[in-house]
């Protein structure tokens, strides 16, 4: 059985349950007192007498319904009937047009009028009192054919102890029917709190959702599986929020990308439209001239290649569409061998590399060499590109922590403004002064980003503007 199935079985047990015990303990109390404070017995004797008493009387009562009323002058009847009565103390007397026509016994004419008079006033109530004596009252109203009116009084003489069991009777009902009316409201209302306001709360989340609104926190309330049911439905809308989100933001960067690479291939293009024009139109007149408009085309398409080749390897890293080579490999070896190959074109740019070894020992790391050494030409070719001194030097520092190995490679070139540097490793991104003056791709160090956190590190940069720049990386050790 469930939770909630649990709940409505103990709900509608303590509503038959609990009024049923407070009446009885309640009864229990008016005995008590009746017997000890007003010395009165509540037996079920007294009980039975008065149950007989009443059903005599709506006996009678129900039998003057069947007949005309002419049935009241009838000998057999009035017989039957005061034969009937006096087996339990009890006396009839038939009235017609307020003359007495029958009567089991003598009843004073006051007597009479006292009881016609208590038949008008006394609603609902049914012991009368005649000369201190308490009796139980009934009155039948009806009517002669000739339009005279007709009455039937009965009249049961009851003591002090039959009189307590009819209050007791009436206070049982009482108590019993406003305890089962009083646990059921309450019952309700907890019910209520508990499973129909949640649900409700549910209802007016996944309108809100529906409308579009995904800010609408689902609090977690009541019980058992309607708990778990706004839990599920806080997870559903966090996840919807989430992927409306991610979808928001994809199409953002699909925008950004499309609307970047536009620009960024349309400017070496556009220039070498203008030379090829240049040759067709014979501006470039003499063979040297065309030679140079032919080296500067040739450039241009050389920086429209490595762009295309930069945007082919940044999507493919995206859409990890690019699996990662891992070997075993020792630290210090493999960044002697980066830097043996790119030495000779940073000569040419008058750059003189140092490799600073920190680490105590030889280190193995478990790398893709082929995406780290990217990484690191990525790196040092804007170290190359973004040099604004005679003399420049980077170099590059090996250092240990306990769980990675960090490597930094430093320039004392040009350096980044400080409003740039939270931007560098974004897609495209290129700080307005080195668009203005380099070409580029502005995927460089994206990718660079990619392919460290590939391998579960990290990349960030330190830099002063003019002074240089160190860009740093960690490698988680094996
Ligand atoms: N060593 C550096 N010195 C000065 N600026 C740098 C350096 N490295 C990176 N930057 C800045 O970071 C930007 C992003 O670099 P990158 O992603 O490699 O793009 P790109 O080299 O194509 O411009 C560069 O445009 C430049 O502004
Ligand atoms: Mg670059």
């Amino acid at each position: 059985m469930s939770r909630l199935q649990k709940h409505i079985v103990f709900t509608n047990t303590a509503i038959m349950i609990v009024p049923l015990l407070i009446t009885i303990i309640a009864s229990c109390l008016y005995i008590f007192i009746s017997y000890t404070i007003f010395d009165t017995n509540i037996t079920s004797d007294s009980i039975k007498n008065l149950t007989n008493i009443e059903y005599e009387f709506f006996k009678t009562d129900s039998n003057s319904f069947q007949k005309n009323s002419e049935f009241l002058l009838d000998k057999d009847f009035q017989q039957s009937l005061g034969s009937r009565l006096s087996s339990m103390n009890a006396n009839a007397i038939i009235l017609k047009n307020n003359n007495v026509i029958f009567s089991t016994k003598d009843y004073s004419p006051e007597d009479i009028d006292k009881c016609l008079d208590f038949a008008k006033h006394s609603f609902m109530k049914s012991t009368i009192y005649l000369n201190g004596t308490p009796f139980i009252i009934k009155i039948i109203n009806e009517t002669f054919s000739d339009n005279s009116p007709g009455n039937i009084i009965l009249l049961a003489q009851i003591d002090k102890d039959v009189v307590a069991s009819r209050n007791f009777i009436i206070f049982v009902i009482v108590t019993f029917f406003a305890t089962f009316i009083l646990t059921n409201l309450i019952f309700t209302y907890s019910f209520s709190n508990s499973i129909l306001k949640p649900i409700l709360r549910l209802k007016s989340a996944a309108s809100e959702i529906s409308c579009g609104n995904l800010a609408h926190e689902v609090i977690e309330e009541g019980q058992g599986e309607i708990r778990e049911l706004c839990r599920s439905f806080e997870q559903m809308r966090l996840k919807l929020k989430e992927s409306v989100y991610t979808q928001a933001k994809y199409d953002e960067n699909r925008k950004m990308l499309v609307s970047s690479i536009s620009h960024d291939l349309k400017t070496p293009i556009t220039s070498i439209k203008g030379y090829v024009e240049g040759i067709l139109d014979g501006v470039a007149n003499s063979p040297e001239k065309v030679e140079k408009y032919l080296k500067t085309i040739y450039s241009k398409a050389v920086q429209v290649d490595s762009m295309i080749d930069d945007l082919l390897l940044h999507s493919k890293l995206d859409l990890k569409q690019m699996p990662f080579n891992f070997e075993q490999s020792d630290i210090y070896t493999f960044f002697r061998h980066c830097i043996e190959e790119i030495e000779p074109e940073m000569e040419k740019a008058n750059i003189k590399i140092e490799l600073k070894n920190l680490l105590p020992e030889h280190r193995f790391l478990v790398i893709d060499r082929a995406q780290i050494r990217r990484v690191v030409l990525n790196i040092m070719d804007n170290s190359k590109k973004y040099m604004n001194k005679e003399n420049g030097i980077i170099e590059i520092t090996l250092r240990e922590t306990d769980s990675t190995i960090i490597v930094e490679i430093k320039d004392n070139g040009s350096g980044i403004p400080k409003g740039d540097m939270p931007h560098i490793f974004d897609k495209f991104y290129r700080a307005d002064t080195a668009r203005s003056t380099k070409a580029g791709s502005g995927l460089g160090l994206a990718i660079a980003k990619q392919i460290v956190e590939g391998h579960s590190g990290k990349i960030w940069c330190i830099s002063k503007d003019n002074e240089g720049t160190s860009i740093l990386f960690s490698l988680k050790k094996a």
